[in-house]
């Protein structure tokens, strides 16, 4: 049987993985047979358990075959140090299964092309994917330390660190993945004034070399690749880059597509030689919107997607994904809108009447 641990985190998680839920269980119904676990993460397995996420909840995530993310943090718990902050049980899930590989897409669905900050023909039929290096630079670089200087100043250091197999891979990743779509990779770094720059293009030339050369590379800066996004974002494929830049690319690629709350994501592992899985986590791009949390109108169409990824990525069940992904534009389609992709003076609907419509349109789809 498929099995999935659901860790909804806090603020607005909740509230998105309930909705989910009903969608996994609405392919439970149909015979998909799902075997749900559920976990703590973030500020409530800090106040419930003492730490962001419990050795018993990583012991549950080994153990499923895909883990479906929620959000994290709040501001009651900026307080805290930096290893018992929310998101370092995020951070942690990620590193403890080396989920190197965060593909997010971003597509604007018809319906929504004028929901976005920008002009519409600037993003009609958009559909890009930014690529996230997951586990490496300066997330997780060594050192990164705060120290006291001794003269009432401190001192902040991070630490910016790539290998050469990590960014290969990554690399190998962006290829693949062109080469189910339309067959470009631009590669994004900052080569004019960082050595990880200079190492990322340099190791992208040679992995595309080694067996990849159908695929187009391109290379930016990734301040210009920033730029070029907002002005003519239609002209990308497949976008990779390191973790901090993929951070802000794909939160300005979400605002491209309406909302930070349309915006799923996949992170994956290395595939298994012995066993052909791959370790997975699923997971909206926004965060606990502590300003919205408790009532009722988040978007759960991120979240949603992101079960949508899982089936396709981690499931094979590329039909229902397929299905799932109708069924969310068809009710934007109709017309339905959370608050966060309503026009100025639209009705909002929440989240459940959101999740009513998705349900009722897959359920039509599937018939
Ligand atoms: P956020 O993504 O939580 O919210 C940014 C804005 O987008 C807010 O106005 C929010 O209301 C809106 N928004 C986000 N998701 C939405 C949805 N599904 N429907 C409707 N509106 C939505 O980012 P933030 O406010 O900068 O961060 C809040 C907390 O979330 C912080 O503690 C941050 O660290 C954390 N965070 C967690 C994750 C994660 O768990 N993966 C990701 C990003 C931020
Ligand atoms: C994201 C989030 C996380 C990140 C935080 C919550 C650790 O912003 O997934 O985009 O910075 O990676
Ligand atoms: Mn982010």
């Amino acid at each position: 049987m498929p099995s999935l641990l659901l860790l909804a985190g806090d603020g607005i998680g909740p509230e998105v993985m309930a909705a989910t839920e009903r969608v996994i269980h609405f392919f439970n119904k149909r015979g998909a047979g799902f075997e749900l676990q559920s976990g703590l993460v973030g500020g409530t397995a800090v106040d419930n358990e003492g730490a962001p996420i419990s050795e018993a909840t990583l012991a549950k995530a080994m153990a499923a075959d895909a883990i479906l993310f929620g959000a994290v943090g709040g501001p009651q718990y900026d307080g805290l140090s930096y290893d018992m902050r929310p998101e370092a049980g995020l951070l942690r899930l990620r590193k403890h299964f080396d989920l190197f590989a965060n593909i997010r897409p971003a597509i604007c669905y018809p319906a929504l092309a004028d929901s976005s900050s920008l002009k519409r023909e600037v993003v009609e039929g958009l559909d890009i994917i930014i690529l996230r290096e997951l586990t490496g630079g300066v997330y997780f670089g060594e050192p990164k330390t705060i120290e006291e200087l001794g003269n009432g100043q401190k001192r902040a250091i991070d630490t910016q660190v790539y290998d050469t197999y990590e960014i290969d891979r990554i690399g190998r990743a962006a290829f693949d993945l062109a080469r189910t779509r339309r067959n470009h990779v631009t590669s994004m770094e900052k080569r004019n004034v960082m050595k990880t720059g200079v190492l990322w293009r340099e190791v992208m030339e040679e992995t595309h070399k080694d067996g990849y050369e159908d695929v187009t590379l391109d290379h930016m800066l990734a301040d210009a690749g920033a730029m070029q996004l907002v002005r003519n974002p239609k002209q990308f494929d497949v976008i990779v880059c390191d973790n901090l830049f993929g951070d802000m690319l794909s939160d300005i690629a979400a605002q491209l597509t309406g909302s930070l709350g349309m915006l799923p994501s996949a992170s994956l592992g290395a595939v298994d030689s012995t066993t052909g899985r791959r370790r997975a986590l699923y997971e909206p791009v926004h965060g606990s919107a502590p300003d919205i949390a408790g009532k009722g109108i988040a978007n759960p169409i991120a979240m949603i997607a992101s079960f949508g990824m899982a089936l396709q990525y981690s499931f094979g069940m590329v039909a229902e994904a397929k299905a799932l992904d109708a069924a969310i534009a068809e009710t934007l389609a109709e017309g339905l809108r959370t608050a966060d992709i309503a026009a100025p003076g639209d009705e909002a609907v929440g989240t459940t009447e959101m999740t009513d419509a998705i349900l009722g349109n897959l359920e039509m789809s599937l018939r």
